[in-house]
């Protein structure tokens, strides 16, 4: 099936490293030019080299903290100077630190809401007005499992993706009338295969999903038990799903929300 994604333009938060570096290589090997938006300049730009070595499209990267409205407003504005349009978002940067909730530090609940909340809000209300002037837009949130079934060790990263799900169906509600599509994918457990796809020095490291604890076999083992098809995800795993919501075959489909978990959520 050809998704025609050729001559769109994509913006890709978190795009430089494990899902977020899946999904830009998705869109660029479809054609279409894409917008690494992170805050690792370093791997990003490694990334975006690569990118433009693919399909047709061009690729650029903007260091942005999603976090912070005026430099997501900045993003916003420089891609449409750049690309003269943006059809698709793909809100993909999420952080979290797996701990009992009363083991956390309140710094740590205030950078999960930050940046998992804050980040797609900051950027939906940055994109959407040139989308609704255009009458086109596809919006893709990565949300999580979490969100969907209370995740232990999760409790407020669950929280903050409990709540890109139901941002996502209000604004798909408010904004189908401009003819956007409004979706979110939820990944379970995915571990990127080598260092080079979680975009480290190592494939284990804090602040991220290859938290260490997965680093014990016995742990990992324990925790894939719990998922129907019997092993965790890997980034290729997320691509397919968010490249068709972000294409037109998929135009009657919004305020939807996915598991890509092999049956972990259903
Ligand atoms: N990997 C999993 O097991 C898993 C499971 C469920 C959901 N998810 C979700 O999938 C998405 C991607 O997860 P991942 O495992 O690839 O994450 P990751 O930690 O491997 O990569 C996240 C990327 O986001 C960037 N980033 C972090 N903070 C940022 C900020 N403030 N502004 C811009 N960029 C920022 C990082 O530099 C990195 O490139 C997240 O939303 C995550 O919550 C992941």
């Amino acid at each position: 099936m050809d998704l025609e994604l050729n001559n769109k333009t994509a913006i890709v938060t978190g795009g430089a490293s494990n899902i977020g570096k899946a999904i830009a290589e998705g869109f660029a090997a479809e054609g279409a030019n894409v917008v690494v938006a992170d805050i690792d300049k370093k791997q990003a730009e490694r990334v975006v080299k690569e990118l433009n070595k693919m399909g047709n499209g061009d690729a650029i990267f903007f260091e942005t903290d999603v976090t912070d409205a005026t430099q997501v407003e900045q993003l916003a504005a420089q891609t449409l100077e750049r690309f003269g349009q943006i059809d698709i978002l793909v809100n993909n940067a999420g952080w979290t630190a797996n701990d009992l909730f009363l083991n956390k530090p309140v710094s740590d609940f205030e950078r999960e809401i930050a940046i998992n909340l804050w980040g797609p809000i900051n950027c939906i209300r940055a994109v959407a007005p040139s989308m609704i002037d255009r009458s086109y837009g596809k919006i893709i949130t990565i949300g999580s499992d979490a969100g969907r079934v209370g995740e232990y060790n999760e409790a407020v990263y669950s929280a903050c993706k409990g709540g890109v799900i139901s941002l996502s169906k209000a604004l798909a509600r408010e904004f189908g009338k401009y003819n956007l599509n409004v979706n979110v994918v939820c990944p379970g457990l995915t571990l990127p295969e080598s260092a080079d796809d979680a975009g480290a020095e190592s494939l284990w490291h804090e602040g991220s999903h290859q938290s260490r604890i997965f680093q014990d076999d016995a742990v990992l083992a324990k925790v894939v038990r719990r998922y129907p098809l019997r092993r965790h995800g890997v980034p290729n795993d997320i691509v397919p799903l968010v490249l068709l919501l972000a294409s037109d075959k998929s135009s009657y489909t919004t305020g939807q929300v996915v598991s890509v978990s092999g049956g972990y959520a259903m």
